[in-house]
């Protein structure tokens, strides 16, 4: 699976026992690559960029949690890779194993020719970024395909995430593809036009009645793979 743009590609592989999914970002100019999340099998993720013939020169991380980071060592042991992560993140953890570079929301990360936006989207955990390429949004434990991350896991804060969510949903034009940091839906990419329309955290308009439904509702009548949900049986209109 990958997302083409002219200038980089986006490159995607189903790893661990977690269906994470590890993404590999291509510039095409220089032929950089960088490793959104690498864990689980570094030698699948090394075999990716022999693949595609790329250098891998950077690691993005969405955030701190084991399944996302577990092969961050391993990765480093193998490459010269410059480590970026959300300052607000690094507190949070406390022990990354390596030294990384840290941004505030909204900072860039250059990889090559590829510009790649840090964007802090709190409520999964309190640094979780989203990573905002031109056209694509890679984000996270942050939104899944009809879904989002947990907001009971310590860090975790549901009113942020209300808050986090409204803001993509605002901010990006329809057509941007969003690649999801596990394969828990019916498809393994999506855009913000159709998770507006069906994605369950996005159907509300109240705080209140969306911190209930996360916190209380959704793991008990929803189970993976996660497909659209109509409005109206979410607030009970239909
Ligand atoms: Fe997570």
């Amino acid at each position: 699976m990958s997302g083409n743009d002219s200038s980089f590609s986006i490159h995607a592989r189903e790893l661990g026992s977690w269906e994470n999914f590890i993404y590999l970002i291509h510039d095409h100019a220089t032929g950089r690559a960088a490793v959104v999340d690498p864990a689980w099998d570094v030698p699948a993720i090394l075999d990716m960029a022999r693949e595609q013939d790329v250098r891998i020169t950077d690691v993005l991380l969405t955030h701190s949690h084991p399944d996302h980071i577990n092969g961050v060592e391993e990765l480093l042991a193998e490459t010269d890779a410059q480590v970026h992560l959300l300052k607000a993140e690094a507190e949070f953890w406390g022990a990354c194993p390596v030294v990384p570079t840290l941004y505030h929301g909204g900072d860039v990360v250059q990889i090559g020719e590829t510009p790649v936006e840090l964007w802090h989207t709190p409520g999964h955990t309190p640094g979780s970024a989203c990573l905002h390429l031109p056209g694509h949004l890679i984000a996270g434990d942050t939104m899944f395909v009809f879904g989002c991350g947990r907001c009971d896991l310590r860090g975790g804060d549901p009113e942020q995430m209300f808050n986090t969510l409204r803001r993509i949903g605002e901010a990006l034009p329809g057509e941007t593809v969003v690649h999801p940091g596990h394969n828990y839906a019916v498809k393994p990419t999506s855009t913000i036009n159709e998770q507006r329309a069906g994605n369950p955290f996005m159907q509300f308009d109240q705080l209140p009645d969306f911190v209930h439904y996360r916190m209380h509702e959704h793991d008990r009548v929803r189970n993976a793979p996660y497909a659209a949900v109509d409005r109206a049986t979410l607030t009970g209109g239909g």
